[in-house]
């Protein structure tokens, strides 16, 4: 990877954006692709029926989407999950990603994110309670003992895994996002769980005995006549709730947090007028965003950007971070401005546009204002325990600190 790039996407995709519409990207492993960096494309884009996200969708490419999936299987990837690969919401196109996305959202819906709020709160205020005992020398680290469990206790709550099962899920989980099969048979030398089979077993209990969570709504929605949510469905749509609400609220979290400690003038603003936390996390999601690029777009038939061609078949990721520090659409990106305002077609991407926007928006706004408001609440001298630049970050396609030790101060 480009040493720029890894150091600081933020102005490194600005550079780009400023030289050029439509740019190359070589990366081991991957095919060449193109990227676009300004927000008009990006959105074009994100939402422009002539591009898909699965290749399979591409006339004469289906072919090629079969033997990467043959080569998958004869390379020990279980069949569940190359099946899934190619059958979860974020990689369906067209009439099939209608229908199970108009399906999800009749239990995914905005009312339950909203009636979860009580429960953000009090899981939460119950993190918060423990900081102070889990410092060492002053110091906690907020990214292994606050922005992870959070959104990982949100989800379990919402999904309607049981407290006590949810270490198990979480390894599970884990396993599944890291791409490791179950390293062996467990101790007692029976095959180990995945977390498919977690999601499959919750469903049958539920089944059974429903309650009132997202796992029994979707049973109901399985169940209904009409279009309805297949066996697989039923479990892979959980688990992508999982996978895509997990890991990018807990690097928003954390990275909101770095963002109001290292921008204080902003924070005391924050404080003075809590009525400004929904458009601050907004502002925070365009400023900070963890999800660098959306998913790859394949395009189904020549298409023009920028004078040059991205031909039938090519793969183009939209960068949604170099979109949204376009100063075409934004004043001043670099500022961070908490009270900024802008036009309401021209809102940041970091939740995506299109047919593929973010189905769990809502739900990460609500977790990442109730997180700040009650972090800065309880610890008013909170501060990082090291300079903003000794903090580690990853490498990989989302900007995320791998640590985030501060010093609580004064409750
Ligand atoms: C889609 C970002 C939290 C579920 C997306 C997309 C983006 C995104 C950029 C569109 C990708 C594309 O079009 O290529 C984020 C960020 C989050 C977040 C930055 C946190 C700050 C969540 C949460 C959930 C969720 C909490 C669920 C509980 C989904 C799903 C899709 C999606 C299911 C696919 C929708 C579809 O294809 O129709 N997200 N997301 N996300 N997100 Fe999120």
């Amino acid at each position: 990877q480009c040493p720029a790039l890894v150091a600081d996407p933020f102005t490194a995709y600005s550079e780009i954006r400023e030289r050029t519409r439509l740019v190359r990207a070589n990366m081991p492993g991957v095919e060449p692709f193109w990227m676009v960096t300004r927000y008009d494309d990006a959105k074009l884009v994100l939402s422009d029926p002539r591009f898909v996200v699965n290749s399979a969708n591409v006339p004469g490419k289906a072919e090629t989407a079969n033997r990467i999936e043959q080569y998958q299987l004869a390379n020990g990837i279980s069949p569940e999950h190359v099946a899934f690969s190619r059958a979860n919401l974020p990689s369906l196109d067209g009439a099939d990603h209608h229908r199970l996305r108009g399906l999800v959202s009749r239990a995914f819906t905005p009312r339950r994110v909203a009636r979860l709020r009580p429960r953000v709160e009090e899981i939460t205020a119950r993190l918060l309670d423990r900081l102070p005992r889990l410092a060492e020398d002053g110091v906690v680290d907020l990214l292994r003992h606050f922005a992870t469990p959070l959104p990982l206790t949100v989800i379990c709550e919402l999904v309607g895994v049981p407290e006590d099962e949810r270490d198990r899920f979480r390894v599970a989980v884990w396993e599944w996002m890291a791409g490791a099969a179950p390293a062996g048979p467990a101790r007692d030398g029976a095959r180990r769980e995945t977390a498919f089979d977690y999601v499959r077993g919750l469903i049958g209990r539920r089944r059974v005995r429903p309650e009132d969570d997202l796992a029994s709504a979707l049973i109901r929605v399985h169940d209904e006549d009409g279009a309805r949510l297949t066996d697989s469905e039923l479990v892979w749509t959980i688990l992508t709730l999982v996978v895509a609400g997990y890991e990018t609220t807990m690097h928003f979290i954390s990275n909101g947090i770095v963002a109001l400690l290292t921008h204080p003038a902003q924070l005391a603003r924050l404080r003075d007028d809590p009525d400004l936390m929904p458009r601050a996390v907004e502002e925070l999601l365009r400023w900070c965003d963890p999800v660098l690029g959306g998913h790859f777009r394949y395009a189904t038939e020549d298409v023009e950007i920028g004078g040059e061609t991205v031909a039938k078949g090519e793969a183009v990721m939209p960068i949604i971070t170099g979109a949204d520090y376009d100063p075409r659409v934004f004043d001043d990106p670099h500022r961070l401005d908490l009270a900024r305002e802008g036009r309401r077609d021209q809102s940041h991407l970091g939740f995506g546009h299109g047919v593929h926007f973010c189905l769990g928006a809502a739900l990460a706004r609500q977790e990442a204002a109730v997180a700040f408001d009650g972090l800065f609440r309880r610890f008013p001298d909170l501060a990082l325990a090291v300079e903003p630049g000794e903090l580690r970050h990853g490498r990989e396609h989302l900007w995320k600190f791998l640590e985030l030790p501060v010093r609580l101060g004064t409750e």
